[in-house]
């Protein structure tokens, strides 16, 4: 019973397992997920409660993506966002390539732990008004490679939309991994309620890379 769906062995008058009355409506009766239905959590993620709560400070999100790798994307994002700072605007960086986090070596910040306080994950600021958070400042070893299956990748971007302690800031600049994987799913996903403002595609002009 994945999202919610209403699932084939239901009852005629189903009324629908997220609903209040899953399980314990007249309609549910002989049902075989009567119980299921009754005792299965409902409403919102908590989760997504929580990231809405967090994004509450953040005016505009803008996510960078690709369809191949190596165009130039953590460039970009990094370039966008001093641009944003060196207007004077409030700007936070994130990095959600968790395979390969290049955001500690492109901007020089190799070495940096990320520090925990009562309100969160504190970013690093590489400007008063420019805040960065990458999960390269997370890892011993910036050599190791990180091999994850998509559901700790999923995870590690919740953590990372609920817990980093942006402040009120005017701008979120996501850089993304290449393609439309996990990563990319999660983020959109969970940052649907509170809105994106955009998101810029880069490519280069090989027939290859414009191909998404
Ligand atoms: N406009 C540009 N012109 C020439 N070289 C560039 C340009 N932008 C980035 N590069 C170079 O291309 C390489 C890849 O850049 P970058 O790491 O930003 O790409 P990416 O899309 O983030 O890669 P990945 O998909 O691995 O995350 C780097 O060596 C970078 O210096
Ligand atoms: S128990 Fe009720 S809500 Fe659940 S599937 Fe059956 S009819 Fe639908
Ligand atoms: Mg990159």
């Amino acid at each position: 019973m994945e999202n919610g769906e209403i699932p084939e062995n239901a009852n005629e008058h189903c009324p629908g397992p997220q609903s209040e009355t899953a399980g314990k409506s007249d309609s549910c009766a002989g049902c075989p997920n009567q119980e299921v239905c009754a005792t299965a959590p409902k409403g919102p993620d908590p989760d997504l409660v929580a990231i809405a709560e967090r994004m509450s400070t953040v005016k505009h999100k803008i996510l960078v993506l690709s369809g191949k790798g190596g165009v130039g994307k953590s460039t970009f994002s990094a370039q966008l966002s001093f641009a944003l700072a060196g207007m004077d605007h409030q700007v936070g960086l994130m990095d959600i390539d968790i395979c390969g986090p290049s955001m500690p070596k492109m901007l020089g910040l190799e070495g940096h732990e990320i520090h925990q306080s009562n309100l969160g994950w504190s970013p690093v600021y590489v400007e008063e008004n420019l805040g960065v958070m990458s999960i390269g400042f997370m890892l011993p070893n910036s050599d190791d490679a990180v091999v994850w299956r998509g559901p700790r990748k999923n995870a590690l971007i919740k953590q990372f939309l609920k817990d980093v302690d942006w402040g009120e800031i005017d701008y979120l600049v996501v850089d993304a991994p290449p393609g439309t994987s996990d990563e990319h799913i999660s983020i959109v996903q969970y940052l649907q309620a509170t809105g994106i403002d955009g998101a810029i595609i880069v490519t280069t002009p090989q027939e290859v890379s414009l191909i998404m």
